[in-house]
């Protein structure tokens, strides 16, 4: 018996540790933060703005090439006067807005792997309890709030 003690402490303190992660993770409402909007899907696209926010493009064209925002340009190609490096692992976004309707391209930045499972873009607005692991900075967050996506959204649909 007085050899089980110390066993039967070093289980009981183990559960307890348990316990109390799972009652933080519940805390967070499965890890959603209080002012996350969940949206739709129909057709491969979103219809309806985040949270029913509207987006304002001159924010946009900044979020767009902010590294520690949107960072686009690390994979993307961007109209943005005075930019020389950007990435080329995804595709250019010039007249993006003629290819694909403002819906569609608000999918694409929330989520794309709707779309393509495999793709390498961030969702910038998924669903922060489906990150796999997620930086510590970005536990519980989405990359972008819905008044960002909406502002990079405002600015992509002027790339006709
Ligand atoms: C890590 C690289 C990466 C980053 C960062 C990234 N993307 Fe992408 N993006 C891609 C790739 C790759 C694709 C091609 C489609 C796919 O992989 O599913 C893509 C596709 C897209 C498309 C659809 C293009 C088309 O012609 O169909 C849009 C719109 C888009 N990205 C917007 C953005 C915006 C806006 C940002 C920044 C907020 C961004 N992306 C950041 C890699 C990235």
């Amino acid at each position: 018996m007085k050899i089980l003690y110390p066993i039967i402490i070093t289980l009981l303190s183990f559960s307890i540790a348990h316990a109390s992660g799972a009652e933080q993770v519940a805390d967070k409402k499965d890890g959603q933060p209080d002012d996350y909007c969940p949206w739709e899907m129909a057709d491969y696209a979103i219809a309806e703005p985040l949270c029913g926010l509207v987006g304002e493009s001159q924010r946009g064209s900044e979020i767009v090439s902010d590294s520690g925002r949107g960072n686009c340009l690390a994979c993307h190609q961007l109209p943005i006067p005075g930019i020389e490096a950007y990435g080329t692992i995804g595709p250019p976004l010039m007249g993006i807005a003629s290819r694909l309707s403002t819906a569609m391209i608000r999918l694409r930045v929330v989520d794309t792997r709707n779309i393509n499972p495999m793709s390498i873009m961030p969702g910038f607005y998924r669903n922060p309890s489906l990150i796999n692991r997620p930086g510590k900075a970005y536990l519980g967050r989405t990359f972008l709030t819905a008044q960002q996506v909406e502002d990079v959204i405002a600015y992509l649909a002027t790339l006709k």
